[in-house]
């Protein structure tokens, strides 16, 4: 049986989900950090040593300003309200994406958080935040141009975000969508997808438990036979 180490997932369907419960986009956005806290949690209880959630794309700059800004919101005031409980519980956080393009004020809340819990190793909380796979790779390829590299499968590796982080085994997109979006395109290139019916906020960790079981019983080949 394959244990998994990593899971990303992407947080869709939130928008939907306020427009018909509460009439309010930005209330469905809400109402998933509710559920964000929930798959952690049971993160940590399924031994899941990384789990990677896709926030914000370097697409979702085309949203209205208003929405924007209440996202931006939400996330610094998770990070102010839940960081030492984060922390407590051996929380380790890590940005992927380009985050130059936040706030300043943002930008020195998630490097601090960052540092602060540097050293924890219980589960290691990946945040995409202006995260875009293609802005991810035309990195890489200036960053190796840049460092004189080999052009090789290791140099491009070494030169992602994600550098460090094994690939996700198992990718779940909530939302009644089936697309990637732009994420993870190289990492994600063996997970085990998951597309799931369910708007995020009404995700659970029943749901999640029952993914995690199915890919327990999926025959991996990679190729092979
Ligand atoms: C995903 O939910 C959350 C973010 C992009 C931040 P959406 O806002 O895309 O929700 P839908 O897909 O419009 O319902
Ligand atoms: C993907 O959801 C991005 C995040 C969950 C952060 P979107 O709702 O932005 O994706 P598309 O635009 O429908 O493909
Ligand atoms: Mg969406």
């Amino acid at each position: 049986m394959n244990s998994p180490k990593h899971v990303a997932i992407i947080m869709d369907g939130n928008g939907r989900w306020g427009l018909k419960n509460k009439k309010s986009r930005n209330l469905g956005h809400r109402a998933g950090i509710k559920t964000v806290e929930k798959i952690i949690k049971s993160s940590i209880k399924n031994k899941i040593k990384y789990l990677t959630l896709y926030a914000f794309s370097t697409e979702n700059w085309k949203r209205p300003k208003l929405e924007i800004k209440f996202l931006l919101n939400l996330l610094e005031s998770f990070l102010k309200n839940k960081i030492n409980e984060l922390n407590e519980n051996g929380i380790k956080i890590k940005i992927i994406g380009d985050i130059k393009k936040f706030p300043k004020k943002i930008q020195v809340n998630l490097l601090s958080s960052q540092k602060k819990t540097i050293n924890n190793n219980k589960l290691n909380l990946v945040l995409a935040l202006n995260y875009g796979s293609k802005n991810e790779l035309l990195n890489a390829i200036k960053i190796i141009k840049a460092k004189k590299m080999k052009i090789n499968e290791s140099s491009i590796v070494k030169s992602l975000y994600t550098y460090g982080i094994p690939n996700p085994e198992i990718l779940i997109r909530t939302g009644n969508t089936k697309r990637l979006s732009n994420f993870l395109l190289w990492q994600l290139s063996y997970s085990e997808i998951f597309f799931e019916k369910k708007m995020w906020p009404d995700f659970n960790e029943k749901d999640y438990k029952k993914i995690l079981d199915k890919f327990k019983k999926i025959k991996r080949n990679f190729g092979n036979i």
